[in-house]
């Protein structure tokens, strides 16, 4: 079924911007979209799941096409692993909730991320040293350009940090669904020294053999309430810069210049190339707190970005946005690059 929706966006994205866009269609089953009159809707066509990496930057004014489809399934594989095929509507922390449940692995770091199934695959979301893609089997999307359903394998969605084919192809796929592998044996995933340190917080004795991946979504749930805004309370879209990867060379000499002011620089090794967290930049930077209009630098965890009073404008974020790459690139020499989208009516 394909339905009109209002088309006041400020319920649809969780930063809470004020704005609209000329129309909203949602569709519920994927057959919905050979039937839709492409050539009828107002221009661009832009598909939006939960609208939690979203911001808007002023009133759209193209079509919004929200993916609607719901339904869950589990399925044994021969192999003994489990296959969870889920719908793009699916709320992704109802996927982990369930699949914590059936005490089964391979979504429980992914716990309490906002946000839909098929923005889930979209994005390749991570938290916790785990990324959609490690878990994902296949993405059912309709290919706009061959005008048909097609299943893509993970392999050859071209997935990177934060970053995927769906992403390089703006336009072409509208995700319809996905499926995830899930194991019934204990695998849990503990490289994130966090995640160990909230597990012992809780009880547990340090032997992965004893842990269920209810335990481990219950700690990441925990680090989470702890570090990000509770989005019933303040708006926000997550992370709102990627973590810059610098050439090894490149942090070998930002290491050097900053030791006597800042010692070691905490950084992910990535064989030729180092990740470093935007987080610890904005923070040196003294930008912790930091408000323009109603938009704030989110005092925990300065990746992110809030709608602190509530009635913040996209050109209050963009103001901040502006402030803090700017001073990043002046204070370390290092670009920021928002990982949030940016849409609106450029
Ligand atoms: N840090 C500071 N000051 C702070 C907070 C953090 O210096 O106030 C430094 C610390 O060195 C810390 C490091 O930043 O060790 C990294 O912080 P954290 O582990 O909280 O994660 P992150 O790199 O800031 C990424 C994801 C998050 C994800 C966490 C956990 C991106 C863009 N963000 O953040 O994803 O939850 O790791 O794995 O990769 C999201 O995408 O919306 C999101 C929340």
């Amino acid at each position: 079924m394909i339905r009109n929706l209002p088309t006041d966006l400020s319920r649809r994205n969780t930063f809470g911007m004020k704005v609209r866009c000329a129309r909203l269609l949602e569709f519920t089953e994927a057959a919905d979209l050979d039937v839709l009159d492409w050539g009828v809707l107002p221009a661009p066509v832009k598909v939006i799941g939960g609208g939690s990496n979203l911001l808007f930057t002023g009133d759209f004014p193209g079509t919004l096409l929200h993916a609607a489809v719901r339904g869950v399934r589990f399925t044994d594989a021969p192999d003994g692993t489990l296959l969870l095929e889920a719908g793009a509507g699916e709320p992704f922390d109802g996927l982990c909730d369930q699949v914590a449940r059936r005490g089964l692995w391979g979504l429980e770091n992914l716990s309490l991320i906002p946000g839909e199934t098929g923005g889930a695959v979209v994005q390749n979301i991570g938290a916790y040293g785990v990324e959609v893609k490690d878990v994902l089997v296949r993405v059912e999307a309709y290919d706009r350009q061959a005008a048909g359903h097609v299943t893509l394998a993970a392999a050859d969605c071209g997935y990177g940090y934060r970053d995927s084919r769906f992403k390089r192809e703006p336009g072409r796929f509208v995700v319809t669904g996905a499926a995830f592998r899930l194991r019934r044996d204990p695998s849990p995933q503990l490289g994130y020294r966090g995640i160990r340190e909230a597990l012992q917080r809780n009880g547990w004795a340090g032997d992965p053999a004893t842990l269920t991946p209810q335990a481990v979504r219950e700690a990441v749930i925990g680090i989470r309430r702890e570090k990000l805004p509770d989005p019933a309370e303040t708006g926000s879209a997550g992370s709102f810069f990627k973590n810059p990867v610098l050439p090894r060379e490149d942090f070998d000499a930002l290491q050097e210049r900053e030791r006597a002011a800042f010692g070691e620089i905490p950084h992910f090794d990535l064989g030729g190339h180092v990740k470093v967290p935007a987080a610890w930049l904005i923070d040196r930077c003294g930008l912790k707190g930091r408000r323009r209009g109603g938009a704030q630098v989110f005092p925990t965890q300065p990746l992110v970005l809030v709608n602190a009073t509530g009635d913040a404008a996209p050109e209050d974020v963009l103001a901040l946005e502006d402030e803090i790459i700017e001073t990043v690139r002046q204070r370390f020499g290092i670009c920021l690059h928002p990982e949030v989208e940016h849409i609106g009516n450029e």
